[in-house]
């Protein structure tokens, strides 16, 4: 076996700026991803069902001084046998990749004695089928380069607290954290680091993933750290687990919740 290596001291960095893949890059959390990827230096490739909304990253200014640019590609992360492909197109953008952030995702709600089989299947392919599919083409791709790399996944809180409407959900990113410890032990000789993130509630403006009023107000009320999350919070994290910072980490999954993950706040004293 090969002695893991920082990928700070892998071929690729130090030869230019590194490129990242960010799926769900047209939501909330995924284009702050992709905007804080950028604005360290990286290259972005943006992927996501709706490519129109990608638009004014594609087609902006840079975001700083020395921002790595943004390029978009459509994927539909429920046609699997498609994925491996999809990752070859990626990798010819800018010839390699360095990260993929898995960060699309769908949390509806349906309560568990009227979820339909397709409403099941529909969550688990794109939170969890499918970021098996996409991160195993892309560490054949790095492995066959000899380069390290990072996988970041967007997990949730909802993988250790069930709740209710959420049994596809939870049961999802419950099977994503597990699949982050897989990936992480059996790529760690190729010096790819796997790692989540788990957010808490951020508040985003989302027509996919709409949340209901009393839903919104209830888990905001709970939660220790007064302000809302917000994309950015997630963000900074993914950069985190990106960087130098992090070389000896993988299989974690860090919660960015307000504290939510400690216990509920608006419990009244005992
Ligand atoms: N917002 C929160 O409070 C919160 C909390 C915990 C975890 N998360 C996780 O963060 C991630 C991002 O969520 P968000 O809040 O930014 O949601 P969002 O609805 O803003 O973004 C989700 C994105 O995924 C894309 N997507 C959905 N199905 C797809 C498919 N088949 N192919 C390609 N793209 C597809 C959508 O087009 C959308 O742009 C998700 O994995 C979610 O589970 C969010």
């Amino acid at each position: 076996m090969s002695t893991p290596q920082s990928t700070t001291e892998s071929t690729r960095e130090q030869n230019g700026p590194r490129t990242a893949l960010v799926t769900g890059a047209a939501g909330g959390i995924g284009a702050a991803v992709a905007k804080r990827l950028s604005a360290d230096g990286i290259r972005v490739i943006l992927a996501d069902l709706r490519t129109d909304r990608l638009t004014p990253l594609t087609a902006g200014p840079p975001l700083a001084e020395n921002a790595g640019g943004f390029a978009a590609l459509e994927v539909d992360l429920t046609d699997r046998a498609a994925l491996p492909g999809f990752v070859d197109r990626a990798w010819n953008v800018w010839g390699g990749l360095d990260i993929l952030v898995n960060a699309a995702g769908l949390y509806p709600s349906a309560p568990l004695l009227e979820m339909r089989d397709d409403q099941w299947d529909q969550v688990m392919d794109v939170n969890l089928s499918a970021v098996f599919s996409l991160s195993r083409a892309f560490a054949r791709r790095l492995v066959d380069a000899g380069t390290g790399g990072h996988i970041v996944n967007i997990s949730s809180g909802a993988s250790t607290r069930a709740r209710r409407g959420a049994a596809h959900y939870c049961t999802s990113k419950a099977g994503l954290d597990m699949l982050t410890k897989a990936f992480a032990l059996e790529l760690a000789e190729h010096s790819i680091h796997v790692n989540a993130v788990s957010p808490g509630f951020i508040e985003v403006d989302s027509d996919v993933n709409p949340l209901g009023e009393a839903y919104v107000r209830s888990i905001r009320g709970g939660q220790p750290w007064p302000r809302a999350g917000v994309p950015d919070d997630i963000a900074g994290a993914v950069s985190f687990l990106c960087g130098p910072d992090s070389g000896w980490m993988t299989g974690a999954s860090l919660s960015v919740d307000g504290g939510a993950g400690t216990g509920n706040a608006a419990l009244p004293l005992s």
